[in-house]
């Protein structure tokens, strides 16, 4: 089986997808450390060398890939649904899990985590509100497609694992 965690930037998917793995007996991807690995380049460096639509198309391929793996669990990027065909092929391919988060609890965590995201980055606390509340509003109609949908900011792994086992 493969499961897919979904959802906005900041909701936790590498943390839990970690935990679930390891107590899934599963491997374990993060498709932005997949691809970080694949180029030999950091996903800032790849948006600000060759902007966002190349990374797409990186994420993409680096997705197909993953698809050949089995007993996996997938954290996958906040924008990989919402382009080309993913979302669809996803769950073709396994499991979708949506981790939903209110607006308020992701400007928290990426309030502190934004450094390493290219999209966030240099953004105040207000224009980080603001760039949440208009992408998660065009976002979730693709991650509301998965199989589940979790909601908090305390979903353990064993919530998931009662879900699809
Ligand atoms: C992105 C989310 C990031 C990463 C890239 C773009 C997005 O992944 O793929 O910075 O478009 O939401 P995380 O959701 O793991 O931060």
């Amino acid at each position: 089986m493969r499961i897919f965690l979904i959802g906005f930037m900041g909701c936790g998917k590498t943390t839990l997808g970690k935990k679930l793995a390891k107590n899934l007996n599963y491997n374990f991807i993060d498709l932005d450390t997949y691809i970080e690995k694949k180029t030999n380049k950091t996903i800032t460096e790849i948006f600000e060398n060759k902007g966002e639509n190349s990374f797409r198309i990186i994420e993409r391929e680096s997705l197909m890939e993953v698809f050949k793996k089995d007993n996996i669990v997938i954290s996958t990027g906040g924008g990989t649904p919402c382009f080309f065909n993913n979302m669809q092929e996803i769950l073709v391919s396994g499991k979708a899990i949506y981790l939903k988060m209110k607006i308020k609890d992701l400007l928290e965590r990426l309030e502190t985590e934004k450094s390493q995201r290219p999209l966030i980055k240099n953004k105040s606390v207000k224009e980080l509100e603001s760039f949440i509340r208009n992408k998660l509003s065009e976002r979730e109609s693709f991650y509301k497609k998965s199989d589940y949908i979790l909601q908090g900011k305390d979903i353990c792994e064993k919530e998931i694992q009662n879900l699809i086992l």
